[in-house]
């Protein structure tokens, strides 16, 4: 008998232009169509303290007031989504950071553009590792 796969779980944030734009339905079609499992779901407006949090790693860098203002400026999807290797799974799905080269078919690829703002606007955020993925869960959903 061989052992079950092991099951890994992801947040993903559709983003305030995601929201904005009505593409949640959008992006969970592709999740759920891939075939993985939607485990938790809620709809916020995030404040800076918890995106501090949330963007812990990247302190320091040019982007992250603009980013945080930006992740703070409206609704955002929360969802945990669990599949094996599910992380890197919905990494794959999002695409390239930077929308205007991310490849055709995927999420920030068929969907989001470059409007000539001083943000990256990219439809969703998914964890980077399974650090990232534990931290994120437990600051976004801490009852899960
Ligand atoms: S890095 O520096 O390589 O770690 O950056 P990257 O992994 O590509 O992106 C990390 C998150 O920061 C966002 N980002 C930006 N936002 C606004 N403006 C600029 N210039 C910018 N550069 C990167 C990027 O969308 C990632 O957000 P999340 O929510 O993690 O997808």
């Amino acid at each position: 008998m061989t052992d079950a796969p092991a099951r890994q779980r992801t947040l993903v944030l559709v983003k305030p232009d995601g929201v904005a734009r009505g593409l949640v339905g959008e992006v969970l079609r592709r999740i759920e169509a891939k075939g993985y499992t939607l485990v938790a779901l809620e709809l916020r407006t995030a404040d800076a303290d918890l995106l501090a949090e949330h963007y812990a790693e990247h302190a320091g860098k040019p982007f992250l007031g603009p980013l945080i203002e930006f992740m703070s400026s409206g609704p955002v999807a929360a969802v945990v989504v669990e599949g094996h290797r599910a992380i890197e799974g919905f990494r794959s799905l999002a695409g390239a950071t930077d929308p205007t080269t991310a490849a055709p078919g995927t999420i920030r690829g068929d969907l989001a553009r470059d409007w000539g703002r001083k943000v990256i606007e990219n439809i969703v955020h998914g964890s980077d590792s399974p650090e990232s993925a534990a931290r994120e869960i437990a600051l976004w959903f801490p009852s899960l």
